[in-house]
């Protein structure tokens, strides 16, 4: 018997066709050159594992406060303080995950809408529908920069939120100052929020990711994220900053869904702050380095600066990115097409987050199928 009618419609109308295309050709291959990950591939500082080790056989396996464990909220804003002289509410999330979807529940109206940058994280535009707004897209091709005049033509009266990501997932590209500048006076003139996915900000490689915090500190969401950072992504860990009204909400909406972020990893989160990842960053620079030198002169791209995940333009001759994806995964290479992350299907992401031979073999396979010698 079909269950589809115990089905609402809003989650029906979610389209995963073209990823499930790619999902289906990828369950057939066998020990594939995984260039599609998520997630950094080093394993969890020592330090880090053991605190959460020890909090569960200390007995610390119960509910924390909704908010968080004080000290750890404490932690996290002592370290907002000390970077940006900034002092917002601050609530512990199940991931940045549980951050969006909290934020969209807390301030959308039905027919709200919010601006986001094309490409974007795949989440973005179905969590907006799922909570009755109406994402609107801003094309950022090809250099992908946060452009305010194209921002700023598509506010309109019912503008609430400005969503930016950066360093940006499928991009790696980190936003410019004067972007993030511009679009925080947007949001001022505008009185929208401004939501700022951080998630990779510690995984920065050519000098600190600037902040819309510094320009409208009074009106920006900063949602912050442990899983990318300190390789811990199924703790399921972020945070929220930002306006008092805002963070006052979500987490009452917190406490009727989420409840409270995973204990244990909490307690690990307050060794993680304090741990030194910049070995990881310096490894993940020379992979960034690494995959560049290996597509260059074969693919157009820009150079990213960020997280672990490059977007270059699929080569002449395919009719989509995603025609170049299902030739990779032929070959055994398993990359995604950028319609997952876009109103185009030009593009696709390779992520660096694998071992350097991979990323060497995977470029020389992507290289041979542009350069048609495959
Ligand atoms: C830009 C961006 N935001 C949010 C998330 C979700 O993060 P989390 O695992 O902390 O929920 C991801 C995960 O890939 C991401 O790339």
């Amino acid at each position: 018997m079909s269950s589809q009618q115990f089905l609402a419609e809003k989650v029906t109308t979610i389209g995963s066709s073209g990823i499930r295309r790619i999902f289906d050709l990828a369950a057939k291959m066998t020990d594939p050159i995984d260039m599609s990950m998520g997630q950094p591939d080093f394993d969890t500082p020592d330090p880090i594992k053991q605190a959460a080790i020890s909090a569960i056989e200390e007995g610390h396996n119960s509910y924390t406060v909704t908010h968080g464990l004080p000290e750890l909220r404490e932690k996290i804003g002592a370290q907002l303080k000390a970077d940006y002289d900034w002092e917002p509410s601050v609530l512990v999330t199940c991931g940045v995950s549980g951050g969006l979807v909290l934020a969209m529940m807390a301030c959308l109206n039905p027919g709200d809408e919010v601006i986001i940058g094309d490409p974007y994280f795949v989440s973005y535009k179905h969590l907006v529908n799922l909570f009755g707004g109406t994402p609107v897209v801003v094309d950022c091709y090809d250099d992908f920069k946060l452009k305010p005049e194209k921002f700023e033509a598509a506010v309109s009266d019912r503008t609430k939120m400005i969503l930016v990501n950066s360093p940006g997932n499928p991009t790696g590209i980190v936003a410019g100052d004067a972007e993030l500048k511009a679009l925080a006076e947007l949001a001022r003139r505008h009185d929208a929020l401004l939501v700022s996915d951080e998630i990779y900000t510690v995984l920065s490689y050519d000098g600190p990711c600037p902040t819309p915090v510094r320009h409208a500190p009074e009106r920006t969401l900063l949602l912050g994220g442990f899983g990318k950072s300190y390789g811990i992504t199924g703790w399921r860990m972020g945070y929220a900053a930002g306006p008092a009204d805002v963070v006052a909400q979500m987490a009452k909406l917190q406490q009727y869904t989420f409840v409270c972020a995973p204990r244990m990893a909490q307690h690990a989160c307050l060794t993680a702050l304090s741990t030194d990842v910049s070995q990881h960053v310096s490894d993940y620079r020379r992979k960034r380095d690494l995959v560049v030198s290996a597509l260059e002169g074969t693919f157009e791209f820009v150079r990213p600066s960020g997280g672990f995940y490059i977007f270059p333009k699929a080569p002449a001759g395919f009719a989509s990115a995603t025609a170049f994806v299902e030739e990779a995964i032929a070959h055994n290479v398993l990359i995604i097409p950028g319609n997952v992350f876009s109103e185009r299907d030009s593009h696709f992401r390779v992520s660096y987050a694998v071992p350097d031979e991979k990323i060497i073999e995977g470029c020389q396979v992507l290289c041979s199928i542009a350069q048609g010698k495959s």
